[in-house]
């Protein structure tokens, strides 16, 4: 490992022979590495660790437009900084590079950094008047009433192609079951549909719709507000409404937005994640070792291996300070890295080790930013999955796992499909309740790992989630008594 200048900016002269600005070698000026482009887009993951090896936890990088930026790639270093708000804020007007104009509002990445007048770009006191408008909005969402809609959104979804035998589960299922739910959340099922999947997709890839797609869910959104503001009901937006940090129809617009947004996203992706690892991992498969894992473990596994955001842009010093080694100066901007800070060998020496009971992964980043929704994304993925398990038992992908496709970005790394096939069946009355005749155990979906080993020495485990309570093993199943009859009907079945 070389030791770097004191900043990035004044060049780093130890990557090869390479001519500065050949897009080629993915290097910019100052010889630094670029994470966009063709270098990057073949291989951000193996990217970063070329740039963990040759700077350490902290390297110095350029994003969009020879921007240049730190790329946190260190476990401890990103809790550090997301835990540190003294010295590291969300505000993205502390930038340098959004003060002296190099990242405009023209960058390819401005809709992430634009600052906005909403919790995820605030600090102190607004941050815990406006977070706290959403943390206690949410904390009226009935979560035992939340997996039922799941279980029947998701029932709902399949009746559209169960009868097919094939479906892609990436733009039939996990891009539809997340804004379904949280059109539910919010208050406005009725507003779900293609149009606002498609708004949604579109707005955070920046396109040339993108602003078109975005004032039509604003429309939608603020809709929504003055309704709600005339006729409260008991949903998401009226809470939010109704909170005594009396937020204004603007502030509730733009909150309800970021929720739509963030939830939407992350749970597609962690949904097809998740599903992609049950039907591809040797290591969930039953049959291959005697360990068991439920869905919710194979969902936290995912968030260790594929978080949702590989990286949030960004975070900004205040001040001059030291990271991971690195000299930092008031206005650097640094980039949060999930998906590597995840794959830190200081936390992780063995890759294969399974995560099982810890939690310590950044997927939800930590500190007063961390994800306030991320039980309802655990919700949304876990009861999906499950779901979808429990139905079509017999699912498999209908194409070679090395022939599945990815896009990525700096930001995520998502499945552009994932097409699997099955035995047909008939749709199913998603309204009906529990009657006598019970599905077959799930005996192929049990999915399995190893019997567990001690993991990530340097992460002390988190306590295992509620959630993730064991399905009893297909061995072990029962005749089922009046307690199983009731879950059985209470995830909708
Ligand atoms: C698997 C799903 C999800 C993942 C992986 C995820 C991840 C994240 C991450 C990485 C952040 C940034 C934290 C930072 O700035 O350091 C964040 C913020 C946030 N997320 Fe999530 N999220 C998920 C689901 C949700 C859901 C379902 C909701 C709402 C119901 C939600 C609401 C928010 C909000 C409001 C913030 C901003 C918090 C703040 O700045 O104080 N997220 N999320």
């Amino acid at each position: 490992m070389t030791t770097p200048p004191p900043s990035p900016w004044a060049g780093t002269d130890d990557l090869g022979a390479a001519p500065p600005g050949c897009p080629a070698h993915g290097l910019g000026p100052g010889g630094l590495r670029r994470i966009y482009g063709p270098e990057a887009d073949a291989d951000l993951a193996g990217l970063y660790e070329k740039l963990r090896a040759e700077h350490g936890p902290v390297a110095p990088v350029l994003i969009h437009n020879d921007v240049p930026m730190w790329v946190v790639l260190g476990h401890s270093e990103n809790l550090h900084m997301v835990r540190t708000p003294s010295q590291f804020t969300r505000d993205s007007r502390t930038w340098r590079a959004v003060r002296d104009g190099t990242a405009g509002p023209d960058h390819p990445l401005a809709p992430v950094f634009t600052w906005q007048p909403m919790c995820s770009f605030v600090e102190g006191d607004e941050h815990q008047r406006l977070r706290g408008a959403v943390t206690g909005a949410m904390s009226g969402i009935d979560h035992r009433g939340i997996r039922r809609h799941i279980n029947r959104y998701t029932n709902q979804l399949l009746n559209d192609f169960c009868q097919n035998g094939h479906a892609d589960l990436v733009s039939q299922f996990a891009e539809h079951l997340p804004m379904m739910v949280m059109c539910h959340v919010l208050g406005m099922p009725e507003e779900y549909n293609e149009r606002m999947v498609q708004s949604a997709r579109d707005m955070i890839k920046g396109t040339e719709t993108a602003i078109a797609s975005n004032a039509y869910v604003m429309e939608v959104l603020m809709g929504l507000v003055a309704r709600r503001r005339a006729n409260p009901e008991e949903d998401f937006t009226s809470s939010l409404i109704a909170h005594p940090a009396q937020l204004t129809d603007d502030e509730v617009g733009a909150h309800l937005r970021l929720v739509l947004i963030a939830a939407y996203e992350a749970t597609a992706n962690l949904i097809a994640n998740v599903v992609r690892m049950v039907l591809t991992d040797p290591r969930f498969r039953a049959q291959l070792s005697g360990g068991q894992m439920t869905v919710p473990e194979a969902v936290e596994q995912s968030l260790w291996d594929e978080p949702p955001f590989s990286a949030m842009v960004g975070y900004f010093a205040k001040q001059d300070t030291q990271l991971g080694g690195q000299r930092i100066r008031a206005g650097d901007g640094l980039i949060m890295g999930i998906a590597p800070g995840n794959v830190d060998p200081v936390v992780r020496p063995d890759l294969a080790a399974n995560m099982q009971g810890n939690r310590s992964h950044l997927a939800f980043s930590g500190g007063p930013h961390e994800c306030p929704g991320q039980d309802i994304g655990r919700a949304i993925a876990d009861t999906g999955v499950d779901a979808l398990l429990m139905r079509l038992p017999d699912v498999e992908l209908s194409i070679d796992e090395r022939d599945l496709r990815w896009t990525s970005s700096i930001m995520s790394r998502h499945l552009v499909e994932l097409p699997v096939k099955f035995a047909p069946r008939p749709p199913q009355d998603v309204t009906a309740r529990p009657s006598a005749q019970l599905p077959p155990p799930r005996r192929d979906w049990h999915v399995s790992s190893p019997a567990p080993r001690p993991a990530a020495p340097a992460v002390p485990a988190a306590p295992p989630s509620p959630a993730a309570v064991q399905d009893p093993a297909p061995e072990t199943v029962r005749p089922k008594g009046a307690w199983q009859r009731f879950l059985i009907w209470w995830r909708g079945y």
